[in-house]
């Protein structure tokens, strides 16, 4: 079986906010430990809304990938890499756009969605309706298992899902299947062979998920069985053709949408972000003007918490102890709006200080981020070439 492996992208907006560390990058890290894990900058995708006005793609990459490091992306553990340096994704994005159907993409939610509300932007090209089964090329080109996503782009996953499965369904059945994943069981020996035959059949004839674990683990021992046979079987097991590409998962990022400073979901077109670098002091400032609970006018009106954007950052910031003491403060007007946010301010500085201090000596020697990703994009380029070769193949364009 192919090896578990997480993908995620993120367009290259520039430096990153508080938002896309609580609700992406804490993710992303997590998961650097557990899988091989690819992360890459989707310029491509930028593109995809903003051709008539590109902005400066490159230094967006960098900012964004020095905030990703700062964070503690470890490029020890993750790959980091650029989508339009890796250009095998358009290969692919070609080929798969052959098959898939146009009903497909614009029943994409994103579409429409997108369209009504991006109006100043021009999105009625080729490119933007595309823009999906560019991501279902960039997930497939690895073999991602696992794409960490907000819940806004959990459709793209699903699409991807049903790409790929047509993918299979259209190339995965060589003439002679049934023949040749007959002869390449017999390659098991007799034992061998007979038992992984009746824990297909367990498997086909009552869904026995067991069965299924067991008879892929015998697969995963059969490291002397050429990789075509090895790939048939795994398909053949599960009663389909080969598995040339694999049907990915969206791992969801908890709906930890942090609020922003006006009390509506951080994100920069709203201006109202603290950036992952932000300085200390400009930290504070932003925070002592936060509008709190317009009924406290006075320091003595008591307040409601539940009404008031600084008390969701408590939620983050605060534990239980300090939490109850804003609560029991506020709506008694025990403290004051100042004094509740200033150990929220401590928080954050606390919080930003080592990402700071982290991101420095990229700043100081860019050469550092540019040798980390071409790194990352040479071994990008491998994984996928991988792929490409097995999809050439399998439709018939591989001219050996
Ligand atoms: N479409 C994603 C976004 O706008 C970015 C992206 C592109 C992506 N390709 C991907 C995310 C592949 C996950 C996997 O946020
Ligand atoms: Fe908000 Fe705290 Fe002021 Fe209450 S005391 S309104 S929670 S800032």
């Amino acid at each position: 079986m192919y090896e578990t492996r997480v993908l995620s992208g993120m367009r290259p907006t520039g430096s990153l906010h508080l938002g896309h560390y609580h609700g992406v990058l804490k993710n992303w890290i997590r998961l650097q430990a557990e899988y091989p894990c690819l992360y890459f900058v989707a310029d491509w995708h930028a593109l995809t809304t903003d051709y008539e006005k590109p902005g400066d793609l490159q230094q967006n990459c960098w900012e964004m990938v020095i905030d990703w490091l700062a964070a503690g992306v470890d490029p020890g553990q993750a790959t980091l890499f650029v989508q339009s340096q890796v250009p095998d994704h358009a290969e692919l994005h070609l080929l798969l756009s052959m098959m898939a159907p146009l009903g497909w993409l614009e029943r994409v939610p994103t579409y429409k969605d997108q369209q009504e509300k991006l109006t100043d932007r021009d999105l009625s090209t080729y490119g933007f309706l595309g823009y999906p089964l560019l991501q279902s090329a960039d997930i497939l080109i690895y073999r991602a298992r696992y794409v960490p996503v907000g819940e806004d782009q959990v459709p793209h996953v699903e699409f991807t899902r049903e790409v790929a499965r047509r993918f299979n369904h259209l190339y995965g059945r060589e003439t002679g299947y049934e023949d040749k994943a007959k002869a390449a069981v017999k390659k098991m020996g007799t034992k061998k062979a007979r038992l992984f035959g009746d824990l297909r059949t367990k498997f086909l004839e009552s869904g026995n998920a067991d069965a299924l674990k067991r008879a892929q683990a015998l697969l995963d021992e059969q490291q002397n069985m050429p990789r075509g046979d090895r790939e048939r079987l795994y398909g053949w097991l599960e009663g389909g053709g080969k598995k040339i590409l694999v049907e990915p998962e969206a791992l969801l990022t908890e709906a930890s949408r942090m609020t922003g400073l006006d009390g509506q979901k951080m994100s920069k077109s709203y201006g109202n972000t603290i950036a992952l670098r932000e300085e200390p002091e400009s930290v504070a400032k932003k925070i002592r003007a936060m509008p709190t609970d317009p009924a406290r006018v006075k320091r003595t009106d008591p307040g409601n918490p539940d009404k008031c954007p600084v008390w969701t950052l408590h939620q983050i910031y605060s534990d239980d102890e300090r939490k109850a003491w804003v609560r029991k403060g506020c709506t008694t007007a025990g403290i004051g709006c100042l004094e509740c946010k200033q150990p929220v301010i401590q928080a954050i500085q606390a919080e930003i200080a080592p990402i700071r201090e982290r991101a420095q000596p990229y700043l100081d020697d860019p050469t550092l981020v540019k040798n980390i990703v071409a790194d990352g994009c040479e071994k990008a380029r491998k994984l996928a070439a991988e792929t490409m070769r097995d999809v050439r193949e399998a439709i018939g364009l591989s001219y050996t």
